[in-house]
């Protein structure tokens, strides 16, 4: 066993994950109680019984609007009987959402808990408008910043909706590339939330057109600064990932190479971080003028995650739908692997449909490698005979009339 191999094998003994999941009034389910293994956990049931719910549900554990990108409202659970005659929008408020759960980091035992709050927000003088807000407990303590759930548990996703990530526009990758940089660095979570802040008041102030001078410049500034530190985040990912996969065997998940295509992002190969700051103040300046024209406005909120089938040099979207995905799986078992040395626990996988699209080959092997990392990874299926070789080490829950129980084995 080469030296690899040997840390990773050390760091299976410290298992990390959900052991246990409380849903009350989220999606279908009024309350539902996992007590979940640190094992594969094989989720199956008919259409539309529930099971992306609760990979939904467990993402919600980790920074951002979870695995669906949710309205907050759209979560709370929709009784049948109040979408009949007696609907009234003010009692369906009133039934708010919330996931707990105790997570395991090696010897360590978590509690975390989320739910939608309500809150005032002030539009004009006397204009108050209540919106929704997420709230994260740790420990029953509220955190004022979702970021520092990455001290405890991070998970990565895939979603049949990912079959597409290569093929359309450059936001998903996007949002798929900063999540695994999250894992790596916590800060990066509030990072890009407070661009995103950022950049919204400056595009509406400059929609608006009664920003003064002085307030847009602050904003650029702020901007550029973050805009700089998510870049150089960004760019240590793929370098710390492109690194690892020289190592990795080159199987039935093909190896991947990572590039990202952005103007702050290569500005930082040959400029100090200061100078790429500055430059990226006076481009933000110079292109108030976009927003006005509704012309794109470049930066890192621009950037696209560029991702080639190694072997081939062949850039993923134009590889076949079935490459697409192993390419995917690769990343994602990399990331799994690089995170796990690298920050002494593992992530939760949630794969959402992914074996049914696989061939018996493929399938099989992305089982076994799960199965030999030790690591806890959530996986829905409506076909429970396709788990049979996990049958010794994994969990089988099945999902049927808004409830789960636990096959014996
Ligand atoms: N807010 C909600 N309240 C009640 N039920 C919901 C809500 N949102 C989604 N659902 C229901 O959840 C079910 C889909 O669950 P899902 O987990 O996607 O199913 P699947 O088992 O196919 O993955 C649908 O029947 C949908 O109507
Ligand atoms: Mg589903």
């Amino acid at each position: 066993m080469d030296n690899l191999a040997l840390n990773l094998a050390q760091f299976i003994r410290e298992k990390s994950g959900v052991s246990r999941l409380t849903l009350t009034d989220f999606r279908n389910y009024a309350h539902l109680r996992i007590n979940a293994r640190l094992a594969p956990i094989i989720i199956t049931g008919e259409n539309g019984t529930g099971k992306t719910n609760i990979l939904e549900a467990i993402s919600f554990l980790t920074p951002g609007r979870g695995m669906r990108s949710a309205r907050l409202a759209d979560i709370r659970r929709i009784r049948p009987a109040l979408v009949s005659d007696e609907y009234s929008p003010t009692e369906i408020s009133n039934l708010n959402w919330a996931v707990s759960a105790q997570v395991c980091k090696g010897d360590e035992e978590i509690e975390i808990g989320t739910a939608v709050e309500r809150a005032a927000r002030e539009y004009d003088d006397d204009d108050f408008r209540s919106y929704e807000r997420r709230i994260v407990k740790i420990n029953g303590q509220k955190i004022t910043s979702q970021s520092e759930l990455g001290k405890y548990i991070s998970a990565i996703w895939l979603t049949p909706q990912m079959d597409r990530l290569f093929r359309g526009g450059s936001q998903p990758r996007r949002s798929f590339l900063d999540r695994l940089v999250y894992a790596f660095d916590v800060e990066h979570a509030k990072r890009t939330a407070n661009f995103e802040h950022l950049y919204k008041e400056w595009y509406q102030l400059l929609k608006n057109g009664n920003a003064h001078d002085a307030w847009l410049s602050s904003l650029e500034e702020n901007m550029a600064g973050i805009g700089v530190a998510i870049a150089a985040a960004r760019r240590e990912l793929i370098a710390k990932l492109n690194k690892f996969i020289e190592h990795e065997p080159d199987d039935v998940f093909p190896n991947v190479m990572l590039e990202l295509d952005g103007t702050i992002e290569r500005l930082l190969d040959t400029l100090p971080a200061i100078d790429v700051e500055d430059y990226y103040v006076q481009k933000l300046k110079s292109q108030r003028r976009n927003v006005l024209y509704n012309d794109n406005v470049d930066g890192v909120n621009r950037t696209d995650f560029k991702v080639y089938y190694k072997k081939k040099r062949m850039p993923a979207e134009l590889c076949s739908t079935g490459e697409q995905k192993s390419l995917l799986i690769s990343i994602i078992l990399a990331q799994t692997k690089c995170q796990t040395l690298d920050k002494g626990f593992a992530p939760v996988l949630l794969l959402d449909e992914v074996v049914a699209h696989l061939d018996d080959l493929k399938r099989e092997a992305l089982l076994e490698k799960i199965r030999e990392l030790g690591i806890q990874a959530w996986i829905t299926s409506t076909d429970p005979k396709l788990f049979a070789s996990l049958a010794e080490d994994a969990q089988f829950l099945t999902v049927k009339n808004n409830g789960v129980t636990e096959q014996a084995l």
